[in-house]
């Protein structure tokens, strides 16, 4: 399956969120989830960690060009301390954003391919989801994309203006659109559905010693720490909260994926027993 995150603008916390929810998504018999850095205003991941750029992105963006199986994917991807699977964004603009369009273009079959894998996640952090971004081949071919904001009046605002353009863009392309907030604000878990008309997922707290060892301090090699890994967040209110969404994505997506093997008696659909997460309407 493919989990993206983005967000309208601001920085939020979308690459903590993204590289949160990858850590702790239960390993599966298919495999080790990956973080894929799909955003193209240039990786962090890689300076925050002090590891070369490639293999990534890039050479994935290439290598979709030719092979389109899923298991392209492995061969992409770098190993943060603490074993959590990367495929590293190009660090600069210019190249990042190259790799990202040669995705677009060439890069749609590979991945519908990592989309339907059963019992493998890739989570996609695209950081910038504005209309022209970048992002929006790995959004669309995504089950769920979850946008990030903090629960603050201007992010709150800014979420709202672009709601009917994401629900309408998900809608098309069948992604299930749903709301991350990333620490306190002033609105209820009601105020914030209400008036965004988007399904909260979860709501992520400000935990800066998650966040740091999230982006590789204090030390990039994990010579001190076992930091991103299972075994070096988990315990921290962050990871708790990301394990809650990786759960509940992870069952959704199983729901989703029984139902459609069951053929719905009069054609009407099973009653939900649980709320989805997200919208797909
Ligand atoms: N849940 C959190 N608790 C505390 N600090 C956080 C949290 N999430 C992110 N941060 C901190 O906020 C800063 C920005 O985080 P991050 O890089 O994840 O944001 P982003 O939305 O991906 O930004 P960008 O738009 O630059 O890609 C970092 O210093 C990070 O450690
Ligand atoms: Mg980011």
């Amino acid at each position: 399956m493919l989990i993206a995150l983005g967000s309208l603008k601001s920085s939020p916390g979308v690459t903590t969120a993204a590289a949160a929810l990858s850590a702790m998504w239960p390993a599966s018999a298919a495999g080790e989830p990956v973080l894929l850095e799909a955003d193209a205003r240039g990786g962090d991941v890689a300076a925050r960690f002090s590891l070369g750029p490639e293999p990534g992105l890039a050479s994935l963006s290439v290598g979709a060009r030719r092979a389109t199986e899923a298991k392209l994917l492995a061969e992409h991807v770098q190993e943060l301390p603490g074993g959590l699977n990367v495929v590293l964004a190009p660090p600069t603009a210019e190249n990042a954003r190259a790799a990202m369009t040669m995705l677009d273009e060439d890069g749609r079959e590979l991945l519908r391919a990592l989309a339907v894998q059963e019992d493998f996640a890739v989570v996609a952090d695209l950081g910038d989801l504005s209309p022209d971004g970048h992002g929006w081949a790995v959004a669309e071919a995504a089950e769920v994309l979850l946008l990030v904001a903090r629960p603050v009046l201007d992010e709150l605002t800014r979420v709202i203006s672009a709601a009917e353009d994401l629900l309408a863009r998900c809608a098309a392309s069948g992604t299930r659109l749903a709301l991350v907030t990333v620490g306190a604000g002033p609105f209820s878990r009601a105020e914030i559905e209400e008036s965004t008309g988007i399904t909260l997922a979860a709501e992520l707290p400000n935990d800066a010693a998650a966040a740091a060892m999230l982006a590789g301090r204090p030390d990039p090699r994990g010579a001190l720490s076992r930091l991103t890994g299972r075994g070096g967040i988990a315990g921290l209110p962050l990871a708790k909260a990301a394990t809650s969404l990786a759960v509940a994505l992870a069952a959704e997506h199983l729901r989703v994926g029984a139902e459609s093997h069951t053929e719905p008696e009069d054609g009407a659909a099973d009653g939900a027993e649980h709320e989805p997460i997200g919208a797909s309407a």
